[in-house]
């Protein structure tokens, strides 16, 4: 039996909490912990069995492959082979919200990568992911800590909301400070997989080309890219001037709203708020009306999330 039922635990920021978490990845464990994107639930990416636990631990279908996180630059060249264009956007971006796609090198069982030749990997920043990886020293897979499909988690009480129950622990490291999952880049030639925490013209400055943006193809390759994702249970309406009655209405800059993402239309504030902000007005049980969110910076990302909370459900 791979689904397992947990008294799950709360581990606070310390060296004690860490180390408690760093043990129970090692006996084959899930524990979810703070990445400065969402929160990620977090096994030992060598053991297939841990790995496993995260798939029904989410109820996550199993042809999904995961991110495989690792502390430093040195460590993420143990598990692929870096590109010269993957070298360069590494070394400008980690750690950081950015994932790179890339081939697969050594022996990490293949549940990893759901059978894929090529691994996503990521070098997180977030202090506490830092201490936990370099603590742990083991490849981290971590997908969001959310139940398949749902909506991420960037505190530790929407993980608990989602996962209480289904994992052996939850590191609390407060609010995430990005608020949207990595940018993917790779494929393994640099095409870009998803839009996210790092501006994807940040990217293109560094590569000195355009990312061709690959999404929402008819059969996609990976979920990440199935138009309906990270969705509420309410029904989402995008691109608002003015609410319909019985709505709640999520505003952008200056409005007259139920939950503003960014009185002051900060884009970046926007992302770490807009997880958050849709779980508050999902729980009131009302149609959420989304104001129009500007296509520039982080807007690309807080857009692309927003339309798959918006599409049809399957
Ligand atoms: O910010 C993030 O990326 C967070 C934190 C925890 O690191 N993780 C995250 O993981 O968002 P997840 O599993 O929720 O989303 C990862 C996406 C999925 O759409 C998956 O299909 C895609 O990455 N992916 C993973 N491995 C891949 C591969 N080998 N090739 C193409 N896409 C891949
Ligand atoms: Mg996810």
């Amino acid at each position: 039996m791979l689904s397992e039922t947990f008294y799950t635990k709360m581990l606070n920021a310390s060296s004690t909490g860490i180390a408690e978490a760093s043990e129970l990845l090692r006996q084959g464990h899930c524990v979810a912990f703070p990445t400065e994107t969402v929160y990620g639930l977090g096994a030992d990416a060598t053991n297939a069995t841990a790995v496993a636990r995260i798939f029904a631990a989410k109820d996550r279908p199993s042809f999904n492959p995961l991110i495989v996180h690792v502390a430093s630059i040195e460590a993420a060249w143990d598990w692929v082979v870096p590109t010269d264009w993957a070298r360069d956007v590494a070394k400008a971006f980690w750690p950081g919200p950015l994932t790179l796609v890339l081939p697969k090198k050594a022996s990490l069982p293949d549940i990893v990568t759901a059978g894929h030749d090529l691994l996503a990997i990521r070098v997180p920043a977030h202090p506490l992911a830092q201490q936990l990886l370099q603590d742990v020293d083991l490849p981290l897979a971590a997908p969001s800590a959310n139940p398949s499909g749902r909506i991420s988690p960037t505190t530790a009480q929407h993980v608990r909301e989602g996962l209480n129950g289904r994992i052996a622990a939850i590191v609390d490291g407060g609010p995430c400070a990005v608020g949207l999952e990595s940018t993917i880049v790779g494929g393994p030639e640099p095409r870009l997989l998803r839009p996210g925490g790092v501006a994807t013209d940040a990217i293109e400055a560094v590569l000195g080309t355009a990312l061709q943006q690959v999404r929402d193809q008819a059969t996609p390759t990976v979920p990440g890219q199935l138009s309906s994702h990270y969705a509420p249970n309410a029904k989402v309406r995008l691109n608002v001037v003015r609410p319909h009655s019985g709505e709640v209405f999520l505003g952008f800059g200056p409005s007259d709203c139920d939950v503003n993402l960014s009185p002051t239309e900060d884009l970046i504030e926007a992302a770490a708020n807009l997880f958050a902000a849709l779980r508050q007005l999902d729980a009131t049980g009302q149609p959420i009306a989304v104001a129009q969110i500007p296509m520039q910076g982080l807007g690309v990302a807080i857009n692309d999330r927003l339309a798959r909370a918006a599409a049809p459900r399957g």
